[in-house]
């Protein structure tokens, strides 16, 4: 019976004449790896030697790796695609479409324009749209989300009452997706547009410690050095209130606050 050595050697010639002329510990994989030097057996360049180095799986670990990746990289965006929705009523809100009926509301355009045109990664810049009710800070903020997306950024736009719902929904036991998933993709997009924010529900006397409070708190915090948009009803007394002064200091960070004036775009088109 032959030894398993010579059906080897036998099998793949090059083994006889491999010798081994050093080791060391690959930095990449952490393996033991051999080199060794090899004589090419056929072809045209036979009897060349050449030298191999065996053991190292930094290769395959790579192609691994990538392949998470990607997994991660699609996770991701169905995450933004699925969650950044919005009403009927803002779906072809556009820079065009809106109507700036007083210098307010010109200003107001402008600001969110030049913003979208302007965005840059590395600079990053808040937005905070304040104002009563129908004066389009959605529309523009939507509009500003739309823009960025077609410059190739990641740009989410949610109102907070809906995104807290969701947040909620993740706690049940055959969700898609992990609370600490979705907290993760939102405190890493490029561009994320908080809607209502201040709209919220929360018993008055939680008001600013409540479990809303820390959701927007790890939101928030995470995002540091990203853009941010926030619009709301509130005055910054009452925002500050709301949201607690933890995330009020954090939202007036490198922020632009704008006020809206003017008169509810809803009621004015209303006839009756
Ligand atoms: N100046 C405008 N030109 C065109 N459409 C507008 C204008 N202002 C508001 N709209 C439209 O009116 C509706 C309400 O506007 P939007 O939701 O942006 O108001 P808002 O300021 O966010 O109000 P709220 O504080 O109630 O959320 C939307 O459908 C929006 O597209
Ligand atoms: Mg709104
Ligand atoms: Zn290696």
């Amino acid at each position: 019976m032959q030894e398993l050595g010579d059906v080897l050697k036998t099998l793949m010639p090059e083994l006889t004449s491999a010798s081994e002329i050093g080791r060391h510990i690959c930095e990449g994989c952490g393996n033991e790896v051999i080199t060794v030097e090899v004589p090419i057996i056929g072809g045209p360049n036979k009897g060349q030697i050449i030298r191999q180095k065996r053991g190292c799986v930094c290769w395959e670990n790579e192609q691994a790796r990538e392949a998470k990746q990607q997994q991660q990289r699609a996770k991701v965006n169905y995450m933004v695609e699925r969650y950044s929705t919005v009403n009927p009523d803002l779906e072809e809100a556009t820079f065009e479409s809106y109507q700036a009926n007083n210098e307010t509301l010109r200003q107001a355009l402008e600001l969110s324009k030049e913003y979208a045109e302007t965005f840059e990664l590395d600079k990053p810049r808040n937005l905070l749209f304040a104002g009563l009710y129908g004066l389009g800070k959605s529309h523009l903020s939507y509009a500003i989300c739309k823009r960025l997306k077609e410059r190739g950024f990641i740009a989410v736009f949610i109102s907070v009452p809906k995104l807290l719902t969701i947040i909620k929904s993740t706690y049940q036991r055959n969700s898609e997706f992990s609370e600490a998933e979705l907290l993760d993709v939102l405190s890493k997009v490029d561009f994320l547009a908080l809607d209502d924010i201040g709209a919220e529900k929360v018993r008055k006397e939680e008001e600013g410690d409540s479990w809303a409070t820390e959701k927007l708190f790890e939101i928030i915090d995470g995002r540091s050095g990203r853009h941010t948009l926030y619009t709301t009803n509130l005055s910054s007394e009452d925002l500050g209130r709301k949201v607690g002064p933890r995330n009020f200091s954090r939202m007036m960070m490198n922020t632009k606050s704008f006020k809206f004036e003017g008169n509810d775009y809803r009621i004015n088109n209303m006839r009756f």
